[in-house]
């Protein structure tokens, strides 16, 4: 494993902070060049010159996801810049606390932009290129929030449900082809991901992962071509559970998690 991202060019979308800046030092220090995105550039900079302080190479590319026209506009400074990615890990994610209808549906929308659309246009744009390479590939972050619908996390529960879906897809098209696509489904990761998203409820301390475990075992995931991966035992077990009861009974379980608290 060590082997496989060494002097290979990976970007991590979502790479100024938690698990994309978990994921930034770990693959920093396995020798491979880093193309970090993300809207805060001073923070982005700030993991680039850890990875170089590691010894890789980091550039930074701010630029803000939700935008739809952003991910043709990276691939194409990519290509005037001739960076040649082998590996795209779509870290980057957004998910805002409300019942669906009682936030404005703008506040919705980025959820799709970022969550859904940047991640599969990105791909669509990178991954014939690795295909023609006969290497590299796509490394998808999705969440345990993808096994139901979750009534204060609807959009979000849904867009990683697509992620989860579309990268099964993706991964068993690729057989063969040298060319891995995973997709990892953390439970919850002690990151700024809840103050960023203003979530009121926050899950314990000892039922959050680190951001550097998430990482670390979804790139082992990565390097054995896993199609997926639920890497904290209590939360693979609840998804699996997901799978065994009517989809009513999993919502209204679903129903209690980032709860307000009251
Ligand atoms: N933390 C958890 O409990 C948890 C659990 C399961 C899954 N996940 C998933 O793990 C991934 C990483 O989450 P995290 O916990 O590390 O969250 P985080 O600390 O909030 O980091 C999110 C990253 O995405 C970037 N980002 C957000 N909106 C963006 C936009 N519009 N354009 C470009 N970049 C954007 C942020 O940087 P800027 O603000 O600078 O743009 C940041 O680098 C997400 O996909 C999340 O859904 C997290």
């Amino acid at each position: 494993m060590p082997e496989l991202f060494r002097d290979t060019t990976v970007l991590i979308t979502g790479a100024s902070r938690g698990i994309g800046a978990a994921f930034a030092r770990l693959l920093a220090a396995r020798g491979a060049r880093l193309l970090l995105v993300a809207r805060h550039a001073a923070d982005l900079e700030a993991v680039a010159a850890a990875a170089r302080q590691l010894g890789a190479r980091a550039d930074i590319l701010p630029c803000d996801l939700a935008d739809p026209a952003i991910p043709a506009r990276l691939a194409g400074q990519l290509e005037a810049r001739g960076l040649v990615v082998d590996h795209l890990i779509n870290n980057a994610g957004v998910g805002p606390q409300g019942r669906f209808a009682d936030l404005p549906v703008e506040r919705h929308l980025p959820v799709i932009d970022v969550n859904i659309r940047a991640v599969t246009e990105l791909t669509g744009r990178l991954l014939p290129g690795m295909i023609a390479r006969r290497r590299g590939g796509v490394l998808n972050v999705a969440s345990t929030a993808a096994w139901q619908g979750l009534m204060w996390l609807p959009v979000y529960s849904a867009s990683k449900a697509f992620v989860v879906t579309w990268s099964e897809a993706v991964w068993v098209s690729l057989r063969g082809s040298g060319v891995r696509c995973c997709c990892v489904s953390p439970g919850p990761v002690d990151t700024p991901f809840f103050d960023a998203n203003d979530l009121t409820a926050r899950p314990p301390a000892w039922l959050m992962q680190s951001a550097e475990t998430v990482a670390e075992r979804a790139l082992r995931a990565y390097a054995r071509d896993d199609c997926h991966l639920l890497p904290f035992l209590p939360f693979r077990l609840a998804a699996w559970s997901t799978r065994l009861v009517p989809r009513a009974l999993a919502a209204r379980f679903g129903a209690r998690y980032a709860a307000p608290p009251r």
